[in-house]
């Protein structure tokens, strides 16, 4: 059975080396996907994968469906999901291409629907949210990394802001002051409502970008797309060696 699905962010709307065997439409109690689920064999594992953005990169991060993405995922019976997010870099080492394998998470995203656990409850549900990334996931990705030799960083707390738009210079020193160290639009709820689901979820993030204010470059679509080019290139070299260590 496939064990493992892939949530693909801005830069990674599919992934070269997997064999496409499959598309799967999955309806859910909450409405439809970004889109078709992809199954396919990447190095010799079946996986799902699913672009978060939508195929053509169409829905931006406030008008994702994160309960169907998840929901659906969970459908096909994965129990690991590897989440690839773009995002900016606050802290000094976290320069535009590098990886980061984040450990924590602040929320500041606003209306969205961010749990399961809403509606026709027998009891009021808090799931454990101490540490939002599933370590056993993270250490197999930050072990097989070193092992082929892709440079990622081991830890970091990741900023969810709502966006669209990009942060302020002041909201980014604020977002340090508060100990983020990296800051994305896409983590959350998609890491909370995963835990609900009982899934083993990790990130990979990408740094697209110096955050606002801390580089001398207006930001620009343009140039987060091509620094993401690189960064997303050993992702996919990063989940083709992982992939097969996920047992
Ligand atoms: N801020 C928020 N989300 C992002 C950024 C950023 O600087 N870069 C890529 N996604």
């Amino acid at each position: 059975m496939t064990k493992v699905a892939i949530i693909g962010g801005t830069g990674l709307t599919s992934i070269k080396g997997l064999e496409i065997t499959g598309r799967e439409i999955v309806q859910t109690p909450f409405g439809e996907p970004s889109g078709p689920l992809v199954r396919g064999n990447l190095a010799g594992q079946q996986v799902y994968f699913l672009p978060r953005h939508g195929a053509a990169h169409t829905i931006p991060p406030h008008k994702i469906n994160y309960r169907a993405n998840i929901w659906a995922l969970k459908e096909t019976g994965v129990e690991q999901v590897i989440a690839v997010n773009a995002v900016g870099g606050i802290r000094e080492d976290m320069q535009p291409g590098k990886l980061i394998v984040p450990d924590q998470v602040i929320d500041y995203t606003v209306s969205r629907t961010n749990t399961f656990f809403e509606d026709g409850l027998k009891q009021v549900v808090h799931i454990d949210f101490t540490e939002p990334f599933c370590e056993s996931l993270r250490q197999n990705i930050i072990q097989v990394a070193e092992s082929v030799s892709i440079d990622v960083i081991k830890e970091g707390t990741y900023a969810a802001t709502q966006g669209p738009r990009l942060e302020t210079a002041a909201e980014v020193n604020r977002l340090e002051n508060d100990g983020c160290h990296l800051v994305g639009m896409t983590c959350m709820p998609e890491a909370a409502l995963a835990r609900e689901q009982e899934l083993c979820y990790a990130s990979i993030s990408v740094v697209a970008n110096l955050a606002a204010g801390r580089g001398e470059e207006e930001l620009t679509m343009e140039k987060i797309e091509k620094n993401l080019n690189d960064g997303m290139e050993r992702v996919r070299q990063l989940l083709e060696a992982v992939i097969p260590s996920l047992d």
